[in-house]
């Protein structure tokens, strides 16, 4: 009697156990039949009104029954998992042999590769960096490089003005009278790099906004010769060991001497090179020796203390370098022009 029961609630709970198809169900089931109040349970507390031999028989019939439930629920479970974990692995497959989105690095602009380079050769012989405002005052920017008010060098540097005493600045040079009023006395060794500005037409060598390093050097016993050397040096780190530096006397109000150097041209000033037009030199910066006036307007006794000045175009250094036939290009962002000078 018990054995067929035992059968039918084995039965049974196979049937359910084919019919599960999820985790909890896997659950429910286990319990339905293996817990304390389940089924077999039930099954168990008839055991006392059977012989010691009829209950151990029925005892372990029952327990035979009861594992093997256990297996196929462990299978089942184990079955219900690989489903699950195949779906989610199906779900989320990606294909790795899609191309894939191609992100373009960007690149320094050449007007910035060839200042970090005159930057890193300057600060190479002891040069520290220096800067000064764009917006710049008149004080600054003319009077205290000794060029007053009304002073025909005025003409080639006109600009934007703020108002009347306040101007964007037409170049480096008012840096040199800032750090001469804030060294008071001491030497000074300083390169500016920076963005100037001119009410000029834009053209192919010409642009209303473009960048100039200034140099300034004062101390006692410096010399032209020391000028010279420096920015032999200069020219050369910049363009080859070959080059060589020609200076050619100029004026500015703020230097005294004051020269224009030339740069050996690389065709050898032969034929109908473009670049220097034949003669074998192309101008390259200015410089000299700074004025007196200059040196006293700023606290320094010219009697005791010598300086030299340059100052020069950061654009017209990077084109005489690549070969780059018009200003312009280096502001207009065409990145077929941009990707020449990207960093393989
Ligand atoms: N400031 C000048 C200009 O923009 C360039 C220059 C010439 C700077 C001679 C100097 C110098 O320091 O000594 O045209």
């Amino acid at each position: 009697m018990e054995d067929l029961e035992l059968n039918e609630l084995y039965e049974e709970a196979l049937k359910a156990i084919d019919e599960v198809d999820s985790i909890e169900k896997v659950n429910e089931v286990r319990n339905d039949y293996l817990s304390k109040k389940s089924k077999f349970m039930g099954l168990m507390s008839k055991m006392k009104e059977l012989s010691i031999e009829g209950k151990k028989v029925f005892g372990e019939a029952i327990n035979k029954a009861k594992d093997e439930i256990t297996r196929k629920l462990e299978e089942k479970r184990a079955m219900l998992e690989k489903r699950m974990l195949d779906e989610k692995l199906k779900r989320e497959e990606i294909d790795v042999t899609l191309p894939g989105i191609n992100y373009d690095a960007g690149g320094k602009n050449p007007f910035y590769i060839i200042q970090d380079e005159m930057i890193d050769i300057f600060l190479g012989m002891g040069y520290e960096i220096a800067e000064g405002p764009e917006v710049e005052l008149d004080h600054f920017n003319f009077e205290l490089l000794n060029i007053p008010k009304d002073h025909p060098a005025r003409d080639m540097q006109d600009t934007f003005y703020i108002d009347d005493n306040t101007l964007m600045r037409t170049h480096t040079s008012p840096v040199q009278a800032r750090v001469m009023q804030e060294k008071q006395g001491k030497p000074i060794k300083i390169i500016c790099p920076g963005k100037v500005y001119r009410r000029d037409d834009d053209d192919a060598t010409h642009s209303h906004q473009f960048g100039q390093i200034e140099g300034l050097v004062v101390d006692k016993n410096i010399t032209l010769s020391n000028l010279k050397a420096t920015l032999e040096l200069f020219i050369k780190k910049m363009y080859g060991e070959k080059r060589e530096i020609r200076l050619r006397s100029s004026y500015f109000p703020f230097t005294e001497p004051s020269v224009e150097v030339d740069v050996s041209c690389d065709c050898g000033g032969k034929g109908t090179c473009s670049k220097c037009k034949g003669t074998g030199w192309i101008e390259i910066l200015g410089g000299g020796m700074v004025h007196p006036n200059v040196l006293s307007m700023s606290g320094y006794d010219p009697k005791e203390y010598q300086g030299f000045a340059f100052g020069v175009g950061i654009e017209r250094v990077a084109m005489l370098r690549y070969g780059v036939d018009d200003i312009r290009r280096f502001y207009q962002n065409d990145v077929r022009f941009l990707n020449q000078f990207k960093r393989k």
